[in-house]
């Protein structure tokens, strides 16, 4: 395969162009502000953003209630701005990818009013409307303790109508063909307008049969080939990353057996696994998780994140490795939300302990797939435990320590800024660590051009070597006569490990050198071609295998070809 697949070696850095900067002044981000910042972005080395929803929305769901696809919320500018943002973003090699929010539209939206107030309208069909209130009614809130209800009566339109979020959100029938050309003319739109691909909102309800009478709801999986096809028709290099938080029994349902459907998955297996790994120093069942979904197609990825805009949902855990979770991470009933996540930032997670954040980020970064970060993270910002729900996780980006964190000249920014105490940002910001060269910034700046120089994670085939001791991750990637292997250890004492690289034939020699690619230690093998490793608390290792001449070696065709991996 040729290795122009952009998504599969990608850096993502997700933000919310709100919550960025503000250089009109008004306590709102703006694209004008985003576009000042897109030299930071650029110099922190990523290659794709991801936008949280900025079109016209009554923002009663940060913008995933969206009354209007094709327009910017004027909050943040003019479709004009958007387009001198993907232009600029485009000039620096940065692509851009925007949330597509499409499993439903705001009760705001003309075509929910027009469906509820005239009956004979086309619109009517476009939405999921009952005459009695459904048995179900009560079942399948995706937000539980603050959702009610999954059906809710109109009086105008006197029906009930379905929604699989907050009742402002109503559900669009997305059965529909009149629907789904509609969603294919936002896609066209915005592509026409510079965006490299979507993040595509609540897929598997977007598929999902819906309606008063369906008791078990079936996806329609067809209907990803059908986005994909289109994406790729207007534009070949155009990806749909999915949200779609799934066992892995069904990823390929959404990968599609040859890599016809959605280009990415976010891996929410992997990541509850990671939470509990870390919480417990246990990489057993992350492991188990990472076997459970290595199968996809050579040209599909998954999308790896610690923390997105969202809760920490820990839903798919055991009850016992949810508790321990949540007694590592977030004790407090305060930082827990819908039963079943916590609600905090990565830094105060870990109690800002720099270490622990370092390797995190370096499982992040080495684990089977392209990385997406998010806003902040990278200079380890808190969260406001006072804010509703995942608000508290959304507050503005810290630059400086100026007022307002150099966010906005306002004295009253929409989401306050996180002020006073160890993570405000007088403390906490990009400014003083830029300053810093062992910040997490520039610790996250240089681990980032480290992963760009090692695609075998994007490209290769990764093993899982064996060590005895659960608290240590040992891990090999294969790809074109190169290989590198990563040492995570997730406890809070040292641990001695001894393991054998794996190599066999003529490449066993390569095996018993292993460069270090962060620091000096480098690893010779023993007589009996073991590597012995004493590895402090939470430490990581890189290294290259077999020597610094790996891209002498290297081969320009993947051998053997695999069709499929796993
Ligand atoms: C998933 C998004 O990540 C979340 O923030 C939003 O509330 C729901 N979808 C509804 O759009």
């Amino acid at each position: 395969m040729i290795n122009d697949l952009w998504y599969k070696n990608a850096i993502i850095y997700c933000l919310s162009v709100g919550a960025y900067m503000d250089a009109n002044g008004d306590g709102i981000g703006d694209f004008t502000g985003l576009m000042r910042r897109l030299d930071y972005l650029h110099g922190l080395g990523i290659t794709a953003v991801w936008l949280m929803p900025f079109q016209i929305s009554p923002h009663r769901d940060d913008g995933y209630d969206v009354s209007d696809y094709y327009g910017v919320d004027p909050r943040y500018g003019t479709i004009g701005d958007f387009v001198e943002f993907t232009h600029a973003a485009k000039q620096r090699g940065i692509r851009v990818l925007i949330d597509l929010v499409i499993n439903h539209t705001s009760d705001q939206h003309p075509w929910f009013k027009e469906a509820r107030h005239d009956p004979d309208s086309k619109y009517r069909d476009w939405y999921v409307w009952s005459k009695k209130k459904p048995a179900n009614a009560n079942t399948g809130m995706v937000f539980p303790g603050v959702q009610k209800s999954t059906w809710t009566y109109d009086e105008q339109a006197r029906a009930w109508y379905f929604h699989r979020f907050y009742d402002f959100q109503p559900d669009l029938n997305t059965s529909h063909p009149e629907v789904q050309a509609e969603i294919l003319k936002i896609m066209g739109f915005w592509i026409q307008l510079g965006v490299s691909g979507f993040r595509m909102d609540a897929v598997p309800f977007i598929i999902s049969t819906k309606g008063a009478d369906v008791r078990e709801p079936e996806e329609q999986y067809d209907m990803l080939r059908m986005f994909r096809e289109f994406l790729q028709w207007r534009q070949g290099d155009c990806i749909a990353l999915a949200e779609a938080n799934v066992l892995p029994e069904t990823d390929l349902e959404y990968f599609g057996d040859d890599g016809d459907r959605m280009h990415m998955m976010f891996n929410f297996q992997v990541n509850q696994n990671l939470f509990y790994a870390l919480a417990a120093a246990d990489t057993r069942p992350l492991v188990k998780a990472l076997k459970a979904t290595k199968p996809r197609p050579a040209t599909a990825q998954w999308g790896m994140f610690l923390r997105n805009h969202d809760e920490l949902d820990l839903g798919r855990l055991t009850e016992e490795q949810r508790q321990t979770v949540f007694a590592a991470f977030g004790p407090d009933p305060a930082m827990q939300l819908y039963d079943r996540g916590i609600r905090r930032r990565l830094a105060p997670m870990f109690d800002g302990d720099q270490r622990r954040l370092e390797l995190a980020y370096s499982l992040l970064f080495t684990l089977p797939a392209t990385p997406v970060i998010r806003y902040g993270d990278e200079i380890g910002m808190s969260d406001n435990l006072k804010l509703p729900e995942r608000d508290c996780a959304r507050t503005p980006m810290q630059w400086s320590n100026e007022p307002q964190g150099g966010f906005t000249k306002s004295d009253k920014p929409y989401i306050p800024v996180i002020s006073g105490g160890p993570y405000g940002y007088e403390h906490v910001n990009a400014a003083i660590q830029r300053r810093h060269p062992e910040s997490l910034l520039n610790w996250t700046e240089r681990i980032i051009r480290m992963r760009k120089e090692v695609p075998e994670i994007g490209w290769g085939d990764f093993t899982v070597i064996p060590t005895r001791d659960p608290s240590v991750l040992v891990m090999r990637y294969d790809w074109r006569n190169n290989w590198v292997l990563f040492v995570h250890n997730l406890d809070a004492k040292p641990h001695e490990v001894n393991f054998s690289v794996g190599l066999d034939g003529d490449n066993a020699e390569h095996g018993k050198l292993l460069i270090n690619l962060l620091a000096e230690d480098h690893s010779h093998a023993g007589e009996d071609g073991k590597h012995r490793l004493v590895i402090e608390a939470f430490g990581y290792r890189w290294y290259r295998v077999g020597g610094l001449d790996y891209l002498l070696r290297r081969t320009e065709v993947d051998e053997p070809l695999h069709p499929k991996m796993g």
